[in-house]
């Protein structure tokens, strides 16, 4: 079947949107998509740094649409396996090398369709996928958040990290946040963080450990030079949570402040179906609504890329198939 959409052919190509073949096979079912969102990792692997790239595909790992008269979206987390601690050696995330959601259909097996939250738009709907469930694992599985609690989130313009903050606010949580923008950070603090600090002020840790007086979970993307002093501004017993590699190699941890502080760092990758539908619940629960960046339709799916690589965004960027 010919369908349209978003096809990056090789590494280093522009994504182009085409005609592209898909063809189900007998376990799958096709879902109309309404709409889907960009992650970081679409650009990881049009750059090239992605593990075991197998191109040409349709990217994008986030969808909302219609299936048997349904209003749906779909799970990335692709054959997790049967532990809840880990995925298994099998594990991939839908949008490559399993054709991705910037289409007008999917092929894809029943077992990734949930219902879509009934208060969220198609557009909200599929902003949430891939970002929310890193967000839940690494907030509730792993970072073990509690109400009252203390929390930092780190690079608070990402994707992930927007929903972080959406749950822990939510989860009645003390939030702080990092970023590179104080405009984003203000917008944290109208969205229920208590405040925040510029990440390339040198002063930040030090002004952060005075406003918080210290941290019980960090969620962080970023690693890098930088995320030694996390450990340092983290309260006794703290779980820093780390699920991105955005500025490298973590160098500098003082295995001191480790042991003696009693800290965990634990990394977070995606989440299982369990968590995807309590995380749905959730969201149900406090009727959430993700926060939209920017809107473009699906024919400017390159564009939207373009954007994404700009950072100027705060929350999701959102294609529009209708
Ligand atoms: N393990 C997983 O399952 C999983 C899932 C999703 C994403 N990830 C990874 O997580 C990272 C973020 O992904 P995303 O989709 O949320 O990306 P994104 O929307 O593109 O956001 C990246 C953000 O990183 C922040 N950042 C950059 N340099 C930083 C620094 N030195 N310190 C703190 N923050 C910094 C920036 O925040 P400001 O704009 O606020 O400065 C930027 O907005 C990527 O490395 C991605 O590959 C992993």
């Amino acid at each position: 079947m010919e369908i349209k959409g978003g096809l990056l052919k090789a590494i280093k190509e522009k994504v182009e949107y085409t005609s592209v073949e898909i063809t189900p096979d007998d376990s799958e079912v096709l879902v109309d998509l309404k709409a889907s969102s960009l992650n970081r990792r679409d650009l990881w692997i049009q750059e090239g740094k992605y593990a075991k790239i197998r191109l040409p595909c349709i990217v994008g790992s986030d969808g909302s649409g219609i299936y048997d008269g349904r209003e749906v979206i779909l799970l990335p987390s692709m054959k997790w396996g049967s532990s809840a601690s880990h995925q298994s050696t099998d594990f991939e995330v839908l949008g490559m090398p399993h054709h991705g959601c910037c289409a007008e259909k999917i092929a894809i097996r029943p077992e990734y369709i949930f219902d879509k939250p009934s208060h969220l738009t198609h557009l909200e709907a599929a902003s949430l996928p891939l970002s929310g469930l890193t967000a839940w694992r690494a907030l509730m599985t792993q970072g073990q958040a509690k109400p009252d609690q203390k929390i930092l989130i780190t690079g608070i313009g990402g994707g992930v990290a927007g929903f972080v903050l959406l749950f822990a606010v939510a989860h009645g949580m003390e939030v702080y946040v990092t970023s590179s923008s104080d405009n984003k950070i203000a917008r944290s603090v109208a969205l229920g963080a208590v405040g925040g600090e510029n990440y390339r002020n040198p002063e930040s840790y030090t002004n952060l450990t005075k406003a918080a007086s210290g941290f019980d979970v960090i969620i962080d993307s970023a690693g890098g030079g930088d995320f030694h002093k996390l450990l340092k501004i983290a309260n006794p017993g703290a779980r820093i949570v780390q699920y991105g590699g955005t500025q490298g190699a973590m160098d500098g941890i003082s295995p001191q402040i480790l042991f003696w502080k009693q800290l965990t760092i634990k990394g977070s990758t995606m989440g299982t179906r369990e968590e995807f539908a309590n995380m749905l619940e959730f969201i149900n629960l406090h009727r959430l609504r993700p926060c939209i960046d920017k809107v473009f339709p699906l024919s400017e799916v390159n564009q939207a890329f373009d954007y994404m690589k700009s950072g100027s965004h705060f929350g999701k960027i959102v294609l529009d198939h209708s």
